[in-house]
């Protein structure tokens, strides 16, 4: 995970906390970000401080912490926590904290902050479903898009009471991944609103008998992070999943579950339809067995040994994207990337084994990442190459810089974006 290097001066981050139940959830947003070696300074809003105290912002921050213009005016702080930031996140960020921003108020210490930051300023909103949607939030929170400020979306689930619908805020977590994003220079800027992007994550099992099956080692989080950072920058985002590490949802992408490289496939096929970019970030199990027995395989019983198996092919998805398109099943400007997890060998290095896989797979890019001894599967930090065809047919290879999933999520999905332009 990217973290401020040893040596190197933390950035400062100002955590700006408004009134919603969610407040609490800041705590962990502030430890995520000290944790990584960031100066944190929490700016609550006086109704935070009803749902959380200042002492405990304050020991967590290791900052004092002001709600008001008028609190230590010698230090004109309602201009120089702005000036000073790196990045400003709200976490929660009310219905009412973005109506005030949209309007340019600065009646309090974050309003002030928000309004003096010339840093990225990302606000991740917690509302009820119904004040979400409703008209006036809908063109705040376009308002505030359209002059450069971070909304983003907020997550399906539990609200407080019984109700349920969007206007969760984010795991703490993945906020904090975000704004290390944005930190390392990707702004998530909503820019692929009407775009559909649907992306494949984690590894198949393909079951022997009802209890045991054939799988792999992959997490499922580089997949998770492209649906995050897509959804993040306006897209409409399906995720199929196999099987994975337990993550949470990305905010606002729709999650389809699967276990078989067979059940992939078609729910791959279904939702690709009409979409624009396809990811296929799957770890999907080449074979699988010939015949899944319908009963737990005992040890040494007659007919089936399982010593030995006998396996057949699963179809190829990605090779079968790129045909579906040239018969016309999907669309012709769709953008198809497949994933390259390669070791090299005595014959070939893993850049070299992964040329011949971008030529034989025929999709449009291909990400590539050295695996073996530690690295990749399992971790959270992630670096490669990405491979694309130039005008003149030869390939070329841009270089994933090192960072954390959603870092690299960032980088690869600009190399889609470059494609998109490119042809268009
Ligand atoms: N893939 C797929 N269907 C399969 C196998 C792989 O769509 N049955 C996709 C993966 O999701 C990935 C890309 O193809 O985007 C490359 O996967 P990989 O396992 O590296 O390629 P294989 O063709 O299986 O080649 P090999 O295992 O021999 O390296």
């Amino acid at each position: 995970m990217s973290k401020t290097q040893p040596g190197s001066s933390p950035r400062n981050i100002v955590v700006g906390v408004s009134g919603g139940i969610a407040a609490y959830k800041a705590c962990h947003l502030v430890r995520n970000l000290k944790e990584h070696g960031d100066n944190v300074r929490v700016v609550p809003t006086a109704n935070a401080l009803k749902f959380v105290g200042k002492a405990t912002f304050e020991a967590l921050s290791g900052n004092p912490v002001s709600t008001d213009v008028f609190d230590n005016v010698d230090e004109v702080q309602h201009v120089n926590i702005g000036q000073s930031a790196d990045a400003v996140v709200i976490a929660p960020a009310t219905a009412d904290i973005m109506a005030k921003i949209a309007c340019g108020r600065a009646d309090d210490l974050l309003t002030a902050t928000v309004l003096v930051a010339t840093c990225p300023v990302i606000l991740a909103p917690a509302m009820h479903t119904e004040m979400w949607e409703n008209g006036a939030t809908r063109d705040n929170v376009a308002t505030l898009r359209r002059r450069g400020i971070t909304v983003l979306e907020p997550a399906h689930g539990r609200l407080t009471g019984k109700d349920t619908g969007p206007g969760r805020l984010p795991d703490p977590a993945q906020i904090a991944e975000l704004v290390r994003t944005e930190l390392a220079g990707h702004r998530l800027n909503f820019d692929w609103s009407g775009k559909k992007v649907v992306i494949s994550a984690g590894g198949t099992r393909e079951y022997l008998d009802p209890v045991r099956f054939i799988g792999n080692s992959s997490s499922g989080r580089q997949g998770f992070a492209l649906a995050e950072v897509a959804a993040q920058r306006g897209a409409k985002v399906v995720l199929v999943a196999g099987a994975t590490d337990e993550l949470p949802v990305p905010s606002g992408a729709e999650i389809v579950r699967v276990e078989t490289a067979r059940e992939l496939h078609d729910a791959m096929d279904k939702h690709s339809q009409a979409a624009d970019v396809v990811i296929m970030a799957a770890a999907v199990a080449d074979y699988r067995p010939a015949d899944a027995a319908e009963s737990k395989l005992k040890k040494g019983s007659s007919g089936t040994a399982l010593s030995t198996l006998e396996m057949v092919e699963n179809p190829d998805i990605l090779k079968g994207l790129v045909e579906k398109r040239e018969a016309g099943q999907i669309k012709s400007q769709c953008l198809l990337v497949g994933f390259a997890a390669e070791t090299g060998d005595q014959s070939g290095s893993a850049l070299e084994y992964a040329l011949e896989k971008f030529r034989r797979k025929g999709c449009d890019l291909l990400m590539v990442n050295e695996v073996g001894r530690g690295k990749v599967f399992g971790q959270l930090d992630n670096s490669g190459w990405v491979l694309s065809e130039t005008a003149a047919g030869e390939v070329e290879s841009t270089v994933v810089e090192p960072g954390s999933k959603q870092v690299v999520a960032a980088q690869i999905l600009d190399c889609v974006d470059g494609l998109a332009r490119a042809r268009n």
